[in-house]
């Protein structure tokens, strides 16, 4: 049942930096998607098309998006909330374009407010044309459901309330059902109930986590989705980010630390680790500050 091969999406640029005070240059971003694919990754979230008054470190979204030297092979995906990031993101010449596109909503009430203002059937409303007009021009688009395993604001979050967006999401047509836990509270068994329900909807390889780590939970939330036979996972090079309106919520479970137990595991990745720690030694000397990954620390001392 375990799945000989994984995918990791590398979401550092994006869901890592958004949170990161001190503002990275555009170029710095870029060189980083590009260690990142060198190493291996075969998806990476970029930037976001998102109000800059909000989120003032993806404003270089469209700068981020021009500066990439693509690979073959790999996918770059950004955050579209509504058509003003749509059309921004497609306002670029074609070889620009974004692969994938995310609508990002929640499963609580409460963070759908915080995170992007309007209720989660509101958000559903600004995310069909999104959708409409994504499939339009041949791009693909996945989901993010926040919250899906406890919210900042409201608390306990049921599986009845995840299945609830993932069957909105569905209805409008996103091709790709993302659980993500914002703020990293949930446990292996939650977690399995929350995926049965986006499974229910969604072909397993359609499905994926998106694990922070704020309670150390997410390699265990990892294997636990595994034994499902969930084979696609977020991860952010150097356990970068959190989310700016998920107050203490940390970083994505770092990319090193996953690789590190798929490899261990038999599980191929594509990945190569060395180039994985330059990647995440990289970011860290921009940021001056170590990696948040113990695999990395750990490999980086030998
Ligand atoms: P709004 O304020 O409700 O929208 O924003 P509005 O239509 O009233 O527009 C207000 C202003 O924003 C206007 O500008 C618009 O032009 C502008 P003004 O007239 O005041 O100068 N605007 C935009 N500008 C650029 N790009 C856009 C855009 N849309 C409106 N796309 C909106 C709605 C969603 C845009 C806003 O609330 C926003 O940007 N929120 C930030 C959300 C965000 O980026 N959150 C972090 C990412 S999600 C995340 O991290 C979770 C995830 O990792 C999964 C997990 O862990 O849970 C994915
Ligand atoms: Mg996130």
């Amino acid at each position: 049942m375990v799945p000989d091969r994984v995918k990791l999406v590398d979401v550092g640029p994006r869901d890592g930096l958004q949170n990161e005070k001190q503002m990275v240059d555009a170029a710095h971003k870029i060189e980083l998607v590009h260690l990142l694919q060198a190493a291996g990754l075969r998806e990476v979230e970029v930037t976001s098309f998102v109000s800059p008054k909000w989120v003032p470190q993806m404003a270089d979204n469209a700068q981020v998006m021009a500066g990439i030297r693509r690979q073959p092979g790999v996918r770059y995906s950004v955050l579209t909330p509504n058509m003003k990031g749509l059309e921004a993101a497609l306002s670029a010449p074609r070889e620009q374009w974004p692969d994938e596109v995310v609508v990002f909503g929640a499963a609580s009430e409460a963070f759908s407010q915080r995170n992007i203002n309007c209720s989660v059937e509101e958000s559903i409303e600004r995310f069909r044309p999104v959708v409409q007009a994504a499939h339009e021009q041949g791009i693909k688009v996945r989901s993010a459901i926040s919250c899906a395993l406890g919210c900042p604001y409201q608390g306990e979050v049921t599986p009845d309330e995840v299945e609830r967006v993932v069957v909105l999401m569905k209805g409008i047509g996103v091709d790709h059902c993302g659980v993500a836990d914002t703020i990293g509270v949930g446990t292996p068994r939650r977690v399995q109930a929350a995926m049965e329900r986006a499974l229910r909807h969604y072909p397993i390889a359609e499905v994926s986590g998106h694990f922070h780590d704020t309670y150390g939970q997410a390699l265990a939330n990892i294997y636990a989705c595994l034994e499902m036979g969930i084979a696609t996972f977020d991860s952010s090079i150097a356990g970068l980010g959190g989310c700016p309106y998920a107050k203490g919520a940390t970083g994505n479970v770092a990319t090193e630390d996953v690789a590190y137990m798929l490899r261990g595991m038999g599980i191929d990745t594509g990945i190569d680790m060395d180039r994985l720690l330059d990647a995440g030694a990289y970011i860290s000397g921009v940021l001056e500050r170590p990696p948040v990954s113990r695999a990395a620390k750990a490999l980086l001392i030998k």
